[in-house]
């Protein structure tokens, strides 16, 4: 096989597929469609197809960004598939150190490695891979063949179905046993999720949510960025006005970040005002350290938090306005302990079906292999 697998071998995308591909670095077999396994010497050796790459780059995409940016790029090479950081897509305002993209690449490799496993691939990521090329996120190097956990499979399942939910919850608390597995799946990723259960600390991050949010809604270029991002039509990024919350009937006990922009008057039921949850659960993923390698082990634990949540019929939203602003983000720190640093927050409850939010098409998002260009 040649030395990459190449952009026109993604199927489903408007290049034409050229079939099944087995990755280069790894014995070539026939790959009826989405790979086979073939027991050598007691291994078992998988030859991954190009629509199997080609379904877990479209998991990749399905995560989550801040403004629905999808600040990512990816392209397969001898048996690895890249992800860099599309730094074209950071949100100078919102995200002027680009932490938050970062944690959005970190969740599209989640996503990769779990579409994956759930096809029987096991993958060894490497962050940061190298020094000289700092937009290279991540290399996952596509292995042996393995069987899949329930919980790959499991989680595997929930990709597309998870949304962001910014309607009201029911009021039904969040059971013990969802929190543990919660707590868990951000640990297992290398972050802490605090459960802001706590006498008080409900209150205070509400407050901290409250002056946040006052600051970013009375930054003019805030607001500027955020419009630009918001109600784009036809694009396959940025947030459909149909995505946003309803206007709140009573001051609700969070702020939610308001996409109805200039859309609000438009026939959604955004402009329904309705009544939200009292205290829904408030969440924060934190980590140790505070460098772009902790924000790439946070986007994937705060993805396996996301897709745990959706499996276990939960509903999330964002509430990330406390650590985009820095100072706030400071005191947020202090409520939580003062030694690991907030890398996001949001409220968990039980929701209705969320709105999906467009992606790109694989075409845009696939660059030629050590590149991060365009083919
Ligand atoms: C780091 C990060 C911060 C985010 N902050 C917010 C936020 O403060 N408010 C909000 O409503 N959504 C927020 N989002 C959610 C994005 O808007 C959402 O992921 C994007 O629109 C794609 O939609 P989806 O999550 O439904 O797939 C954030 C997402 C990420 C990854």
């Amino acid at each position: 096989m040649g030395a990459s697998l190449p952009l026109g071998g993604v199927p489903g995308e408007s290049r034409r597929s050229r079939g099944p591909k087995t990755l280069p670095g790894q014995a070539q077999r026939r790959c009826a469609g989405r790979g086979r396994r073939t027991r050598i010497g007691g291994m078992t050796e998988t030859a991954v197809s190009g629509a199997a790459v080609a379904e877990a780059l479209r998991a990749g995409t399905r995560a989550p960004s801040p403004h629905n940016t999808q600040p990512w790029l990816f392209a397969t090479r001898d048996g690895e598939i890249d992800v860099r950081l599309d730094e074209s897509r950071v949100l100078r305002v919102c995200d002027p150190d680009g932490r938050e993209a970062v944690l959005s690449c970190g969740a599209a490799v989640l996503n990769i490695r779990l579409a994956l496993a759930a096809e029987g691939t096991a993958c060894a990521t490497t962050l940061l891979p190298d020094r000289r090329e700092p937009l290279l996120l991540a290399t996952l190097r596509l292995g042996a063949g393995r069987t899949p956990s329930a919980q790959d499979r499991r989680l595997a399942g929930v990709i597309a179905a998870r949304h962001t939910h910014r309607r009201p919850f029911t009021g039904e608390a969040v059971p013990a046993a969802a929190r543990h597995v919660l707590v868990r799946a951000a640990a297992d990723e290398g972050a802490r999720l605090h459960l802001l259960d706590g006498p008080g600390q409900f209150d205070t991050f509400a407050a901290l949510l409250r002056r946040a949010e006052h600051v970013q809604r009375h930054d003019p270029a805030f607001v500027a960025e955020l419009a630009e991002w918001t109600g784009r039509g036809d694009r396959g990024d940025g947030i459909p006005a149909a995505a946003g919350g309803p206007r709140p009937s009573s001051e609700p006990a969070l702020s939610l970040r308001d996409f109805r922009g200039a859309d609000a008057t438009d026939a959604t039921d955004a402009t329904v005002a309705r009544e939200y949850e009292r205290t829904p659960l408030v969440a924060v993923l934190t980590t140790p350290g505070d460098t772009r390698r902790d924000a790439l082990r946070a986007g994937q634990a705060l993805q396996r938090v996301l897709l745990t949540a959706t499996a276990a019929g939960l509903s999330a939203s964002f509430l990330a306005q406390p650590v985009e602003v820095p100072r706030v983000r400071a005191e947020l720190r202090s409520l939580l302990g003062g030694r690991d640093f907030p890398q996001t927050a949001w409220r968990l409850g039980h929701g209705h079906p969320g709105t999906p939010t467009p992606r790109r098409a694989l075409d845009e998002v696939v660059t030629r292999p050590g590149t991060g260009e365009r083919p």
